[in-house]
C-alpha cells in the first residue's frame, strides 16, 4: 500500500518536472530539425517528416510489451523482497521448527520467478532498442542517399548535404526522449486515477458530525445490547445476541474457549469495528456518536501481544507524547514492579528497545503495557490478558498491576487464568459468540451447576 502511494507520487512528480524540461525541449528541437530541413530541401524534409510519424507509431506499439514485462519484474521483485521480509521475522520460529529447508527453497523459487521475469524485460528491452538502433541507422542513410543524390543533381552543395546530415543525426536524441515521456505520461495518469480512488475511500467507522462529550474524569460505564457482529471477509456471526451491562467502576470478566468471540467483544467496546447489530454504548452513549479521539483519551487497552516500538523505553511508555516528567514515569515502573528492571538497563529511561534495541520477555513487555495504560489513566480498562505462562513471581507482578489499574476504573478482562477473575464483579462466559452464562460472580461461583462453578471445580478453586 505504502509502496503503490510512494509509487504513485514520484510517477506523477516525475512527469511533471520531466514535462517542462523533456517534453517542451525535445518537441521544440524536434520540430526545429523538421521545419529548417524543410525549408532546405522540401523532399527531404517530408521523407523525414514520415519517417519520423512511422517510427513513433512503431515505438509506442513496441512499448505495449515492453511495460507490461517491466511491471512483472517489479510484482516479482515486491513478492521476493515480501518473502524475504516475512521470513526473516519469523527466523527464530523457522529455525526452532525445522522449516530452514522449506524456506530456502521458497526463496530459490521467487528468486527464480525474478530471473526469469527479469530476463524476459531484458530481452525485450534490448530488443527494441537494437531495432530502434537499425531503425534510426536506415534513417540516416536514407537522408544521406538522398542528399548525396540530391548534391550529384547539383541542387545541393556538399556543406547543404552536410547540414542536412547532421540535422537528421539531432532528431534520434529527442525522439526518444519524447516516447520515454508518452509512457510516463501513461503512468501519470494511471496514477493520478489510484490517487483519486485513495482519497476518495470512505471510512468505515464515521465520525459523528457533533460528536458526544464523554465524562472527562471518572469510571465510565459499558452497555452492550443485543449486539451482531460479523468480519466482513468472514460472513459468519461472530457475535450474536450479545448484552451485557456494566455500571461505573465494576469489573467484568470474560471467560470461554479460544475462538469464542471475546477479543471481538472488546473491539466492539473500542469502536474498531461497529456492530452489525445492536449498540455498544459508553457513558451512556452510542459510541457511535462519541469521536474517535474522545474514545482513545478515555479507554486503554492491553492486548494479547504488547507491540514494542525501536525506540527508547521513555518512547516506549509515553507513546511518543512529550513532556512526561521523567519521574512520573520511574514512578509508574516501580508501580507496576519493573523498578529492578530499569535499574539493570544501561542507560535507563534511554536505553533503546524493540527492533534496534534489547528484547524483553513476555512478562516485562506485559508489565510495560500495563505501566503505559496507567500513564494514560484512563476510565475504562480493557485487558486482553496473555495466555502465555509466566512465572510465578511476574504472575504475581502482573496481578498486583491489574489490581491496581482496576482500582476507581471500569475494567473489563478477558481472562486465560481463572486466578485473574477472583477480583472481578461480574461474570460472563461466552460460547460459539453467544452469552451462555452472566451474573455476579460470587452468586456464580457459589453455583455448583453453572459453567463458570464447574469451571473453578475443573481447576480445583473451590
Ligand atoms: N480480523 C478478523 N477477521 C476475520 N475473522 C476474525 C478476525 N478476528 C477474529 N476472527 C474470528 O472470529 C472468531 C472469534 O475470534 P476472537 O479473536 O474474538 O476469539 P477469542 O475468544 O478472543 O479467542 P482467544 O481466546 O484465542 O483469544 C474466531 O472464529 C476468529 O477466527
Ligand atoms: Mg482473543
Amino acid at each position: 500500500m505504502i509502496e503503490r502511494v510512494d509509487g504513485d507520487v514520484v510517477a506523477i512528480a516525475e512527469f511533471v518536472v520531466a514535462f517542462l524540461l523533456d517534453v517542451v525541449v525535445s518537441l521544440l528541437l524536434l520540430l526545429g530539425v523538421i521545419v529548417v530541413v524543410l525549408f532546405v530541401d522540401a523532399r527531404i524534409g517530408v521523407v523525414l517528416l514520415v519517417y519520423c510519424v512511422l517510427m513513433a507509431v512503431a515505438m509506442l506499439n513496441a512499448q505495449r510489451y515492453a511495460v507490461p514485462a517491466a511491471t512483472r519484474v517489479r510484482e516479482k521483485f515486491a513478492a521476493l523482497f515480501g518473502n524475504l521480509e516475512e521470513r526473516l521475522a519469523g527466523a527464530e520460529d523457522i529455525r526452532a521448527n525445522g522449516a530452514g529447508n522449506h524456506v530456502v527453497n521458497r526463496f530459490h523459487r521467487a528468486s527464480a520467478d525474478v530471473y526469469r521475469a527479469d530476463i524476459r524485460a531484458e530481452r525485450i528491452g534490448g530488443g527494441l532498442f537494437a531495432a530502434t538502433s537499425v531503425a534510426f541507422a536506415i534513417g540516416t542513410a536514407i537522408v544521406l542517399g538522398l542528399a548525396a543524390w540530391s548534391q550529384q543533381q547539383g541542387a545541393l552543395s556538399v556543406g547543404t548535404a552536410l547540414l542536412l546530415f547532421q540535422y537528421t543525426q539531432m532528431v534520434r536524441t529527442p525522439f526518444e526522449r519524447l516516447i520515454d515521456q508518452v509512457q510516463q505520461y501513461q503512468k501519470a495518469l494511471a496514477a493520478i486515477a489510484r490517487i483519486g480512488g485513495l482519497l476518495a475511500e470512505q471510512r468505515t467507522l464515521p465520525e459523528p458530525a457533533k460528536p458526544d462529550p464523554l465524562p472527562t474524569t471518572g469510571p465510565l460505564s459499558i452497555e452492550l445490547s443485543n449486539v451482531g457482529f460479523a468480519y466482513a471477509d468472514n460472513h459468519e456471526a461472530v457475535l450474536t445476541d450479545v448484552s451485557l451491562l456494566l455500571e461505573p467502576g465494576q469489573t467484568l470478566g470474560l471467560v470461554g474457549r479460544t475462538g469464542s468471540g471475546k477479543t471481538t467483544i472488546a473491539r466492539m467496546i473500542l469502536r474498531l469495528y461497529d456492530p452489525t447489530q445492536g449498540t455498544v454504548r459508553m457513558g451512556g452513549i452510542d459510541v457511535r456518536n462519541i469521536g474517535s479521539a474522545s474514545i482513545s483519551r478515555r479507554i486503554c487497552v492491553v492486548t494479547q501481544d504488547v507491540h514494542l516500538f525501536a525506540a527508547t523505553v521513555r518512547d516506549n511508555l509515553t507513546l511518543f507524547r512529550p513532556g512526561m516528567d521523567d519521574d512520573r514515569l520511574r514512578a509508574v515502573l516501580t508501580e507496576v514492579g519493573l523498578s529492578t528492571w530499569l535499574r539493570g538497563l544501561p542507560k535507563g529511561l534511554d536505553t533503546m528497545l524493540g527492533a534496534q534495541g534489547s528484547g524483553l520477555s513476555a512478562g516485562e513487555a506485559q508489565l510495560l503495557a500495563f505501566a503505559r495504560a496507567f500513564l494514560a489513566d484512563p476510565g475504562l480498562v480493557v485487558l486482553d490478558e496473555a495466555s502465555s505462562r509466566l512465572d510465578p513471581a511476574t504472575e504475581l507482578h502482573i496481578e498486583e498491576a491489574i489490581r491496581k489499574l482496576l482500582t476507581n476504573r471500569t475494567g473489563v478482562l478477558i481472562a486465560h487464568r481463572l486466578s485473574s477473575l477472583a477480583r472481578v464483579d461480574q461474570v460472563a462466559v461466552i460460547e460459539g459468540g453467544r452469552v451462555v452464562e452472566y451474573g455476579r460472580r460470587e452468586t456464580l461461583s457459589r453455583d455448583p451447576n453453572s459453567r463458570f462453578g464447574r469451571l473453578l471445580e475443573a481447576a480445583g478453586m473451590v
